[in-house]
């Protein structure tokens, strides 16, 4: 079966990317390789997939139609597995043209370019994002969303955009709304790698809000063994899963505990405005469809991971 993953040169893409490649599945990776986090690290994790004979990687953008085009008229791909895109809340307020360009016009090219090429299955990643400031914990698929930022409401875009093609082409959606994504090969941009980077560096980390945030961390391991699960199925309708563990952490007790461990400097600063407090997905509904998993414990591969970060170097990146 011959895949085609975008975004492959990221976190996400990259690790699930290298487990279907295990698999004898044939790879073929696009990426615009972007420089919102350092070029260097997308560009380690593609060399790292090149020594597969069955990966194949074009550098080339989403939101490049003609490009696309050219692509898929060489290439017999059945399955879409959509991961490129502006990633990151707190950098939506500072770029939002970026989102609209990457995940929202990006997004509309491919699920295009898989209705003119009678693609069966077209796999994309939403976000946790998507249900905004809620309360009603743990947060079901069939919860009321309310996006707070131009990141979350580009997610919630593909959603709705999805669910149009979904009625009216031979094409089957699968939504994937992750919830915080860690483990190695992590993005240098988000709370663990930074906690890492000030530690290893010996500089000031900064701790927005105080600590007062829950995130429902999910291990990137469970995320490719669920996606690799999902892409093996096949769905009437065009569903929408949350891929989470449904067990939430308190950001200031990690960072509490591993300072304990690890002396590192940690200041305590006010919340940001892209921000929410809490993320705590139901994962029920993979269950329903007979995905089981049982979820990694938290602690166990974050020092996993924070081993692998220093054996490995990350924090030059
Ligand atoms: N990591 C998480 O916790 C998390 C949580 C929720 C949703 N997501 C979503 O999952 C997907 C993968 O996230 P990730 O953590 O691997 O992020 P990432 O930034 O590491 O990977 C995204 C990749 O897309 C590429 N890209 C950006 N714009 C592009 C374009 N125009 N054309 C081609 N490639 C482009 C980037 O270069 C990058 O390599 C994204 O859609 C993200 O929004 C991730």
């Amino acid at each position: 079966m011959n895949i085609l993953v975008t975004g492959v040169a990221g976190f996400i893409g990259y690790s699930l990317s290298i487990n279907l490649l295990k698999k004898k599945y044939k790879i073929y990776g696009i990426d615009n390789l972007d420089n919102y986090y350092n070029v260097e690290l997308k560009k380690s994790r593609i060399n790292l997939l090149k020594k597969n004979k069955n990966f194949f990687f074009r550098k080339i953008s989403v939101t490049n139609k003609n490009k696309l085009n050219k692509f898929f008229i060489q290439k017999k791909i059945d399955i879409i597995i959509n991961l490129a895109a502006q990633a990151g809340v707190r950098y939506s307020f500072e770029n939002p043209g970026k989102y609209i360009d990457a995940n929202i016009l990006g997004f509309l090219n491919l699920i295009d370019i898989a209705k003119n090429n009678n693609i069966k299955k077209f796999i994309y990643a939403s976000s946790s994002s998507v249900y905004g400031e809620n309360k009603n914990f743990p947060l079901k698929e069939s919860e009321k969303l309310n996006p707070k930022n131009i990141y979350a409401v580009s997610k919630k875009l593909n959603e709705e955009i999805a669910n149009l093609h979904h009625n009216i082409s031979s094409t089957k959606f699968v939504g994937l709304r992750f919830f915080t994504v860690f483990g190695e090969w992590g993005r240098p941009d988000m709370f663990m790698f930074k906690l890492f980077k000030a530690q290893v560096t010996n500089k000031t980390f900064y701790l927005n809000n105080y600590g007062n945030h829950l995130r429902d961390f999910t291990y990137i391991e469970d995320v490719v063994k669920i996606v690799t699960k999902i892409m093996n199925k096949n769905f009437k309708n065009h569903e929408i899963f949350n891929i989470c563990s449904n067990n939430p952490q308190n950001i200031y007790e990690i960072a509490n505990e591993f300072k304990k461990k690890n002396n590192v400097k940690i200041k305590l600063v006010e919340m940001h405005k892209a921000d929410i407090l809490k993320t705590h997905g139901n994962n029920k509904k993979l269950s329903k469809y007979g995905i089981k998993l049982k979820y990694s414990n938290f602690y166990e591969k974050f020092y996993k991971t924070f081993s692998w970060y220093k054996k490995n170097k990350i924090y030059k990146f």
